[in-house]
């Protein structure tokens, strides 16, 4: 297949390109900025910059390309920091969401592309009732918080646009699987807490996984919703420590739910104390998909402990031996 990668020179692209043309696929890659050109060429597809939210540009490139399926990565969430405004971070993500998935679905419409496969999110959006663990059929949060109401409504949008045209949506859990995922320096500086009783479940999944299960929804013509996670969902009193300890860490401090709310807002209380998890059993049964890392608990050791800081030291394994002892 010729496959349209927007968003190729991302996270999970640049992971996804490499797997298709192992698969014995052609890849064109689009990008944003000039800078990310090279970087998509050497991952062995044909770079095209593309703004996703110039729609006749987006006509312009799928209309030359002429691809037998496209796939929708492209996010921007790479100088995402901290805000008590979730949305705020989330704005221009948000917009690729919907006005970047109207245009490829227009485009694709138009140049009688079928296949088509989005980047959607399955953690904190499922509605926080019930068991810990929730599947594609189960409802999505009816009462999102405010500070997320906007972000919420994008993915719900992308979702449906892209099921009602027949493609499918991958609800990714948490990506990890690099040296600048963005847990990294918030952990590695203690800035993330434990809240209350830690009892927010998050999914992870290795940003090779996922990319792997993205290679098969194309590959099967899958249709759907599909909860793209491992198979370990967990509270943060759980996952926090090892990631902490794989990072050579001090481990997480521990703050109550109002000192949470005061400082990060209402977004982080709920993730770290309320949300739900994913299951990825619909994944496996109908893709086929196997995972290399089941578990973040061997997933971020892997990761981790081979990774130097973002200073360019060696990590701080003086640190680590401290931790590992208690
Ligand atoms: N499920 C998850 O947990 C999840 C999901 C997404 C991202 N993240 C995390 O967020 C961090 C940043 O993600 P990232 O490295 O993928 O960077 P990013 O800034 O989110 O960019 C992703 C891709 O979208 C492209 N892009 C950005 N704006 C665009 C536009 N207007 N039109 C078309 N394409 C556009 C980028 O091109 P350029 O490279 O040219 O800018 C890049 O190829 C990473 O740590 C990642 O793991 C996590």
């Amino acid at each position: 297949m010729r496959v349209l990668v927007a968003g190729a020179s991302g996270a999970i692209g640049a992971r996804l390109v490499p797997q298709l043309i192992a698969a014995g696929h052609e890849v064109i890659g689009t990008f944003r900025s000039p800078a990310s050109a090279e970087r998509v060429r050497a991952l062995g597809a044909e770079a095209v910059t593309l703004d996703l939210l110039d729609a006749p540009a987006v006509r312009k490139a799928v209309l030359e390309g002429q691809p037998d399926a496209i796939v929708h990565q492209a996010t921007a969430l790479k100088d995402l920091r901290f805000s008590r405004n979730f949305d705020r971070g989330f704005a221009q993500t948000n917009r690729l969401r919907t006005e970047g998935t109207d245009a490829l679905l227009a485009a694709a419409r138009e140049a009688g592309v079928r296949r088509f496969v989005a980047q959607s999110f399955a953690s904190y959006r499922y509605a926080r009732e019930g068991g810990p663990v929730k599947t594609e059929a189960d409802r999505l949060d009816p009462n999102p918080l405010p500070s997320t109401r906007q972000s919420q409504a994008a993915m719900r949008y992308l979702d449906q646009a892209v099921t009602d045209a027949g493609g499918s949506a991958l609800r990714y859990g948490g990506f990890y699987g690099a040296a600048n995922d963005g847990l990294v320096e918030p952990v590695r500086k203690r800035q993330f807490p434990i809240v209350g009783d830690g009892g927010g479940i998050s999914s992870f999944v290795h940003l090779d996984d996922a990319a792997a299960a993205t290679v098969l929804a194309l590959e099967r013509d899958a249709a759907g919703i599909y909860n793209i996670v491992d198979d370990d969902p967990a509270p943060a009193r759980e996952w926090l420590p090892v990631l902490a300890n794989a990072l050579g860490a001090k481990p997480p401090r521990r703050v109550p739910r109002w000192l949470a709310r005061l400082v990060a807002g209402e977004a982080a209380v709920m993730i770290g104390t309320e949300a739900r998890g994913a299951s990825n059993a619909k994944a496996k049964r109908e893709l086929g998909w196997e995972l290399r890392y089941p578990s973040w608990r061997q997933g971020f050791v892997a990761t981790y402990t081979a990774t130097a800081p973002s200073d360019g030291g060696q990590p701080d394994r003086a640190a680590r031996a401290r931790h590992s002892q208690t």
